[in-house]
C-alpha cells in the first residue's frame, strides 16, 4: 500500500474528566483517569509532530477540555505551529476571562454543546444543575470575544420534539453553524440506545424540520445534519474513511483511527510515547487494518460505492455483528440491514428505560 496523505485534522482528547454526565457520550465505557493523562510538554511535542506532518486543524476535546489548566498554553503552542485550533466544549466551566485568554492565545473557533432548548430537560440529560443557563452565558462571551460559534445539538427521542426551538436558539445565540446530530451508538451511547432511538416517524418529522429551516435560514445559519444509522439506507463514510483524514489521540496518548476504535478488541494501538505520530499514521497496525479497500468483504469490495462510504463504520459493524470487518449493517445491501431496522423500531416503540449516566468510576 502506498504512503497515505497526511491527516487533515487531529482530535486531541485532552481528558476524559467532565462535569456533565451525558448518557449519549461517545467516550469509551472504560474512561481514562486524570493520573494517566499526557502532560503539557508531551502534548506540545505531539502538536509539533502533527504540524510537521502537514495536519491543518486541531480540535481540543474530551471529556471536557477546559478542565485542563494548560489549555491556553496548548492553544498558543498549536497556533505558533500554524495549526487552526477549535475548542469542543460543554462550556459550564468557562468564564469570560478564560474565553478572552483562549482567544488571545489564538483559538479560532468554539463548538458549544447543548442538550436541549428547554432548561429542565437539558439539565436532566446532562446530569448537571444550572448547566443550560450557564451555556447561554458562555455563548454570549464567545461571540463577544469575536470567536465564531457552532452550536452542537445531539438529538434523540427525548428532545427531538424541540428541534424547531433548538434551531431558533442557535439563531438567537448568533451561531454561524448548528450541528444537529442524532445519537451515534458507540461507547456510553450504546449502553443507552433504547433510551434514545427515535421512531421512524420522529426521524422523518425532524428531517423535514431541518430541510425547512435550511431554506428559511440561508445566509444566517448553516445546519449540518447527521441521521441515525439504524434508519439509513446507505452507511456514512465514517471519519471520511478509516485512516484517510483523521486521527484521534486519547488522554493517555493512544493514537486511534476514530474516537470509538477502542471498542474493537482485536485492534492494538500505538501511543505517542512509543512512536512518532507520523510513523503511527503511516504504519501502525490499527491504521493499516481497515485503510483503503483491500480489507473489505466481497460485498463491499465489488461495490461501486466502496470509495464513497469506505464500507461504512467499523465500530458499528463490530457493535452490531461482532466482526469489525463486516459490511456496516446500516447498508441496505447487508443481509443484516432489515434486522437492524426492526431492532430500532422495536426499541423506539417501547417506553424508554432510565439513563445510565456517564461517570468516571463506573455506571450510575
Ligand atoms: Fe458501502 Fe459496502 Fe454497502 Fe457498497 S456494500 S454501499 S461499499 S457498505
Ligand atoms: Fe469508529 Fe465509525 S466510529 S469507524
Amino acid at each position: 500500500m502506498s504512503a497515505p496523505d497526511p491527516p487533515l485534522a487531529v482530535l486531541a482528547e485532552l481528558t476524559h474528566r467532565c462535569p456533565l454526565q451525558c448518557p449519549y457520550c461517545s467516550n469509551p465505557v472504560d474512561l481514562e483517569r486524570a493520573s494517566s493523562e499526557l502532560d503539557t510538554a508531551t502534548w506540545c511535542r505531539v502538536l509539533d509532530e502533527a504540524a510537521e506532518m502537514g495536519v491543518l486543524q486541531v480540535h481540543f476535546s474530551g471529556g471536557e477540555p477546559t478542565v485542563r489548566k494548560d489549555l491556553e498554553e496548548l492553544v498558543r503552542h498549536a497556533t505558533r505551529g500554524g495549526l487552526y485550533s477549535n475548542l469542543i466544549t460543554a462550556g459550564v466551566l468557562l468564564d469570560e476571562a478564560r474565553i478572552e485568554a483562549l482567544a488571545a492565545a489564538g483559538l479560532e473557533h468554539v463548538q458549544l454543546s447543548f442538550q436541549d432548548s428547554e432548561a429542565a430537560n437539558a439539565n436532566r440529560i446532562g446530569g448537571f444543575r444550572g448547566g443550560h443557563q450557564k451555556k447561554h452565558q458562555v455563548a454570549r462571551w464567545v461571540r463577544k470575544a469575536g470567536l465564531p460559534l457552532t452550536v452542537n445539538a445531539v438529538v434523540h427521542r427525548q428532545n427531538l420534539d424541540h428541534l424547531e426551538d433548538i434551531i431558533e436558539m442557535a439563531v438567537a445565540l448568533d451561531a454561524e453553524r448548528l450541528e444537529v446530530a442524532h445519537v451515534q451508538y458507540y461507547g456510553w451511547a450504546l449502553k443507552n440506545r433504547a433510551a434514545f432511538l427515535p421512531t421512524r416517524a420522529q426521524l422523518d418529522a425532524a428531517t423535514a424540520v431541518v430541510a425547512a429551516a435550511r431554506e428559511r435560514l440561508k445566509g444566517t445559519l448553516v445546519i449540518d445534519y447527521v441521521v441515525p444509522d439504524y434508519y439509513a439506507r446507505w452507511p456514512k463514510a465514517c471519519m471520511g474513511g478509516w485512516g484517510r483524514h483523521f486521527l484521534n489521540i486519547t488522554p493517555a496518548g493512544k493514537v486511534l483511527p476514530c474516537h470509538a476504535a477502542e471498542s474493537i478488541p482485536s485492534l492494538r494501538f500505538d501511543t505517542v510515547a512509543e512512536r512518532p505520530l507520523a510513523e503511527i499514521w503511516a504504519q501502525s497496525e490499527a491504521f493499516q487494518r481497515f485503510r483503503g479497500t483491500d480489507w473489505m468483504p466481497e460485498l463491499c469490495h465489488s461495490c461501486a460505492r466502496r470509495e464513497i462510504d469506505w464500507g461504512g463504520c467499523r465500530c458499528q459493524a463490530f457493535a452490531l455483528t461482532g466482526d469489525a470487518a463486516n459490511t456496516d449493517p446500516a447498508c441496505q445491501l447487508s443481509s443484516l440491514h432489515e434486522g437492524v431496522y426492526a431492532l430500532a423500531e422495536r426499541e423506539a416503540g417501547a417506553p424508554p428505560p432510565a439513563f445510565t449516566y456517564r461517570r468516571i468510576g463506573g455506571a450510575a
